[in-house]
């Protein structure tokens, strides 16, 4: 399989962008009550990457979702696998994504959190695919935007598999 692939961020890439990223969130989250909120289970190795480059305090906590955007299912149904296991009231969230496509799945947990009453809540994704339509949400930290190619490394799978090649490609052919 990984032969097959062409790179199309490397670690080197996603190195200097994730701490990039984590630069910004700490200078935008000083003096805040920051509680992280990684979005499983496509997040766990940028999330572990990006909190150990943040330099303010701050909690960590998972959703699990499953979801089936538009190219499985028309309706663009997401379950929520599991849940937080920290209150978010009055909390400054942050929701951390390995990749948004359509924006369904998180435009679905946002409204799902909106209703727990954080003091904010902004979205960080690593990767944002654009001209899929329709992404009604609001990214206030974006890692890099790319089209077409459906992508799997670093976090991100194709059928449960390749979460741990350690850079982002796509398959050729
Ligand atoms: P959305 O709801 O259309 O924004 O889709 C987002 C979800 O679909 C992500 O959380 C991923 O789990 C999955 N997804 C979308 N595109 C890709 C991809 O290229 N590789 C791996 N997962 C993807
Ligand atoms: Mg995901």
């Amino acid at each position: 399989m990984r032969s097959e692939l062409e790179v199309l961020y490397s670690e080197e890439q996603l190195a200097e962008c994730v701490a990039r990223l984590a630069e910004q969130i700490s200078r935008d989250y000083a003096d805040r009550d920051l509680a992280i909120v990684g979005v499983l289970k496509g997040c766990f190795i940028f999330l572990a990457d990006l909190v150990r480059h943040i330099r303010v305090d701050c909690t960590v906590d998972f959703l699990g979702v499953s979801s089936y955007g538009r190219r499985q299912n028309v309706d663009g149904i997401v379950q929520i696998t599991s849940d937080l296991t920290l209150p978010i009231r009055d909390r400054d969230v942050l929701l951390v994504e390995d990749i948004i496509d359509t924006g369904l799945t998180m435009r679905y947990l946002m409204d799902n959190l909106a209703t727990r009453r954080p003091k904010s809540m902004r979205v960080c994704t690593l990767l944002h695919r654009e001209g899929s339509g329709e992404c009604h949400v609001p990214i206030d930290y974006t890692g890099f935007k790319f089209r077409d190619h459906y992508v799997i490394g670093y976090g991100l799978d194709y059928a449960g598999l390749h979460r741990n090649i350690p850079f982002i490609g796509y398959k050729t052919e």
